[in-house]
């Protein structure tokens, strides 16, 4: 028996306590939000996981329970038992789940004491994050964050139930692996045993998965830790959690008709939402004609406009020298943005100057016509001709980007995206899902002057494009598909290659020799000899789609122990020094002193 307990057992949760109670005598333990003394009676708020209740604590009932309780504190970890009683008149609490409830305690015991937290646990308190993070098992005591890793796990949950039912098999793979190319740095782990030696953690699963289908497995998936060492953003962290998917003998349609009925279950089992299937599909293409970028948010309209065969030979130097120059001109609507001030609209040039952009041209269309810097540039005619294609009206504000096609796009693509939220066109409540589809295959990198997979370098060509890997390969189509949902990249994937030919024509096209694809690779090159079946697949950000789901700013408030921008953990102090011995054992000699 447990000395503190004794034979106590909880009867309920906290917040479970409620009308069908009353009456009836119940054990409860938690925490201590809050206590009151209204002359000689005592109210204490109790609290776990499941929510709050109210406990009434009278010295004329229990004169020993009250005068422990005079000594509780926030945070106190507490037993009492007592009995369920309405509220008096004037007392109930409409906005509680225990509301119309209290406990009459006449027995308490305190479990633990508690120092005086570094920060009030109520919602309401504004708390520093780095504050928040150092003491995180405190900050978790909170409903918010309590609930949105309650809903994480609501989330696998109803993943593992789906994919059960599909006939997919949980498979665990390595953590001490060789480097999988998926687009960042690897967080490399010394070898002791093998000297000069690393093992790269998974930057995701991809090679393996790909050999469980040359296994026979057939239909794979797993809720997955990846490690990724890239600069860290709001919807990013060092180490992610991807739900993990392969399947044999598939197409691209096979793969996504399973993953949209798990998404659909997943919203239905956790907030509740019907989501609309089949998915709305979109090529690359087409996303980046219409909202510049390859992710668009789709719950709201404010499309990008292409005006380069209207300016192409205008008075306005900016605009008609971007389009000589082979690049474009393009424009938003933003109805009824005339509005905007002087400051939001230097903003907003800031903003477009981050993707690269020189400058941000405005038009505000009022009475009297456009009110720009650039209207004397243009003639009647040509007015006449941006109005109609741009639908201008007296009100709206036309804003204009020329430049490449890439730094044209991306920035008013971006700005879309971002007035969408500013102006509050996009809603929370509101789901807009999109499978964009025929990726490039590969894409130029400048700097390493040589092509580089735009998904990953086991991403199958489409079937009608391969013939142009010898010719054009840049503008060769892959089998490869990305899930947005509100702007957000939860998931991609592709149909793989199969055949050990194209896979080394891929690494050659890539200027990944022979030898180096070997030494890379060579494992995946073999087993594709030995009877590979046609595959494909799909990974999905965890930490993303919760993010939505709980309608989270930051990644890290739906992770239990994230780490901050700069890939830190301030609770534990992760990464931290080593000693000399345990490097000498890694044969590792330092050439930085750790700050
Ligand atoms: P990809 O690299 O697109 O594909 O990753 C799949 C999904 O994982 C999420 N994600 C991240 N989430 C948080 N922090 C990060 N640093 C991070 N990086 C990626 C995104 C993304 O859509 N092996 C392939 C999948 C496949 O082809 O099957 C892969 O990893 O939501
Ligand atoms: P300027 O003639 O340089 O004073 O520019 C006139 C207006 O055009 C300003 O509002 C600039 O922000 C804008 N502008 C300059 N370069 C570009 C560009 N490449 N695309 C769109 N607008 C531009």
């Amino acid at each position: 028996m447990n000395d503190v307990l004794g034979d106590w057992k909880r009867s309920h949760y906290c917040g479970q306590v409620t009308a069908a109670e009353i009456d009836k005598e119940v054990c409860l333990m938690g925490w201590v939000q809050r206590r009151r003394d209204h002359g000689g009676l005592i109210f204490i708020d109790l609290r776990d996981r499941e929510g709050i209740v109210q406990l009434a604590l009278d010295p004329d009932r229990d004169p020993e329970a009250h005068t422990k309780a005079d000594k509780i504190r926030n945070e106190f970890v507490v037993a009492i038992r007592g009995k369920v009683s309405p509220r008096p008149e004037g007392t109930v609490n409409p906005k509680m789940k225990t509301g119309e409830i209290e406990v009459e305690v006449n027995d308490l015991r305190v479990l633990n004491t508690a120092k005086t937290p570094p920060f009030m646990l109520d919602e309401f308190s504004e708390v520093a994050e780095n504050i928040r993070l150092k003491h995180r098992y405190l900050d978790l005591r909170r409903p918010t964050v309590q609930n949105n890793l309650m809903l994480r796990y609501q989330v696998t949950r109803t993943v593992r139930r789906y994919l059960d039912s599909q006939g997919f098999l949980d498979i665990e793979t390595p953590v001490l692996t060789k480097s999988t190319p998926e687009g960042a740095r690897d967080y490399l782990v010394p070898s002791r045993v093998n000297p000069g030696t690393f093992y790269a953690l998974p930057q995701s699963p991809q090679l393996f998965k790909q050999l469980l289908m040359v296994s026979g497995f057939d239909r794979y998936f797993q809720i997955v830790r990846c490690f990724r060492d890239e600069d860290l953003r709001a919807d990013r962290q060092p180490e992610f959690t991807q739900i993990d998917c392969e399947m044999s003998f598939v197409d691209q349609n096979d793969v996504i008709q399973v993953m949209e009925g798990m998404i659909a279950s997943v919203f239905k089992e956790t907030i509740g939402t019907e989501v609309t299937l089949p998915m709305a599909r979109m090529t690359y293409e087409e996303a980046l004609a219409r909202y510049g970028v390859d992710n668009p948010d789709l719950r709201f309209g404010l499309e990008l406009i292409e005006l380069s065969d209207l300016v192409g030979s205008c008075g306005f130097k900016v605009f008609a020298d971007a389009v000589k120059n082979g690049g474009m001109v393009k424009a938003i609507n933003v109805k009824g943005g005339a509005t905007q001030s002087r400051k939001d609209l230097d903003n907003l040039t800031e903003f477009v100057k981050i993707y690269g952009a020189k400058g941000l041209a405005w038009v505000k269309i009022t009475e009297e016509g456009w009110q720009s810097p650039i209207a004397k540039f243009f003639t009647a005619d040509e007015l006449a001709a941006l109005n109609q294609r741009m639908d201008a009206q007296q009100g709206d504000l036309l804003l204009f980007v020329a430049d490449s096609y890439k730094v044209t796009n991306e920035s008013l693509g971006r700005l879309r995206g971002h007035l969408g939220n500013k102006l509050g066109l996009a809603k929370q409540d509101d789901y807009k899902f999109a499978w964009i589809t025929e990726f490039p295959l590969l894409e130029w990198d400048g700097e390493d002057r040589r092509h580089v997979a735009v998904h990953h370098p086991f991403t199958a060509p489409m079937d009608e494009d391969v013939p142009l890997l010898a010719t054009e390969p840049g503008k060769a189509r892959a089998k490869a598909y990305d899930l947005v949902l509100n702007g957000s990249e939860i998931g991609g994937g592709s149909i793989r290659i199969h055949d050990q030919a194209v896979q080394s024509q891929m690494f050659q096209l890539m200027g990944i020799g022979e030898e180096e694809a070997r030494a890379k690779f060579g494992f995946l090159l073999d087993a594709l000899e030995f009877g590979a079946p046609p595959h494909g697949g799909v990974a999905f950000g965890l930490d993303r789609l919760t993010m939505i789901l709980t309608g989270s700013e930051s990644i890290r408030d739906v992770i239990a122990f994230p780490k901050t921008q700069k890939a830190t953990c301030l609770m534990s102090e992760a990464p931290g020094t080593v000693d000399e011995k345990q490097l000498r054992e890694l044969h590792i000699r330092l050439a930085a002193k750790a700050k």
